[in-house]
């Protein structure tokens, strides 16, 4: 079955549009029916997939929160690679998929396209898919993101916490922080916060969208995980990214706190000027620097799948 025989959402009811933008919606979906996130052909998508395309990421170990470590697939097959994740306590990001593959390109557009018939007017831009595959029980912590976000599952089961997009769980300069140094995570979470979370356990053939920014976290139940992470932008959330840069920039490199959010009228001309003069300065705070990606330094062991080998550092 190819991906255009039949459309992607396999349900949809009127109220999912009308809900979309301000509450999480869960839609059903068929991707985990197709070739293309079946084991083999996630298997074959691996062995094909840039290594500069993909962040492999081993987690240290259990209980040791934030101990990320960048490693890289070695000579393993795209099956091993999976196995290796299934016993391990390993991610593999494949980025920006539907940019390396045109298969998935496909598949990405034609989600949109369905979209857009059910929602008239949802126009967006710049929309990306990426396949995140996990270790059982692994955890992606409290987080926002700026673009529209979806998360499909594809394979086995994780649940799904949402919070409200607003004060105490995220505030203005969260997301100028997020905008401006990329720092997702620096989004403080309190375990109370989950009294005021929706609560999702997401199992393969559904998929929820959320409300722009919500701050999210996600645990893996003990089982291999596949989902497939979708973002899009439209000329509002590229307007609000405006805003949140320049008001970054006023509150960290001048000492202003920015009053206002709006993302039309002259002071938002104001800051579009403004924020494209001097976005590309580095306006980090000297305790925050700006986050560049780790080097690798392991590789996953082809004798032990799950485990790791050290690389040795260059010039070692
Ligand atoms: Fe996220």
């Amino acid at each position: 079955m190819t991906a255009t025989e039949a459309p992607i959402f396999t349900a949809w009811d009127q109220r999912d549009a009308q809900l979309w933008q301000t509450q999480p919606v869960r839609l059903a979906h068929r991707l985990h029916e197709l070739p293309l996130f079946s084991r083999a052909g996630l298997a074959a998508l691996i062995e094909r997939y840039p290594s500069q395309h993909y962040n492999l990421v081993h987690m240290g170990p259990a209980g040791q929160r934030r101990f990320w470590r960048e490693g890289e697939i070695g000579n393993l097959s795209g099956a091993e690679v999976l196995t290796a994740i299934e016993q391990g306590r390993i991610w593999i990001n494949l980025r920006n998929v539907a940019k390396i593959d045109p298969a998935y390109r496909d598949l990405l557009k034609q989600i949109f396209v369905e979209l857009q018939q059910r929602m008239p007017g949802f126009s967006t831009f710049n929309e990306g898919i990426g396949i995140l595959i996990s270790s059982p029980n692994a955890q992606v912590y409290y987080h926002a993101d700026l673009p529209g976000q979806a998360l499909w599952q594809i394979a086995g089961r994780k649940r799904l916490y949402l919070y409200p997009n607003t004060q105490p769980f995220l505030a203005p300069e969260h997301l100028e922080g997020i905008a401006l140094f990329g720092h997702e995570m620096d989004v403080p979470y309190e375990p109370w916060y989950d009294e005021y979370a929706k609560v999702v356990e997401l199992q393969p053939g559904q998929m929820m969208h959320w409300p722009l920014n919500a701050p999210h976290r996600i645990e893996n139940l003990d089982c291999l995980n596949v989902s497939m992470t979708m973002e899009y932008w439209t000329d509002d959330i590229r307007r609000r990214h405006i805003v949140n840069v320049a008001n970054g920039i006023l509150r960290e490199g001048f000492g202003i706190a920015p009053r206002s959010r709006a993302t039309a009228g002259p002071a938002f001309l104001a800051k579009k000027v403004m924020q494209k003069a001097l976005r590309n300065r580095d306006w980090s705070p000297k305790d925050k620097p700006k986050r560049g990606r780790p080097p690798v330094d392991f590789r996953l062991d082809p004798a032990r799948l799950g485990q790791i080998v050290d690389l040795k550092p260059a010039g070692a």
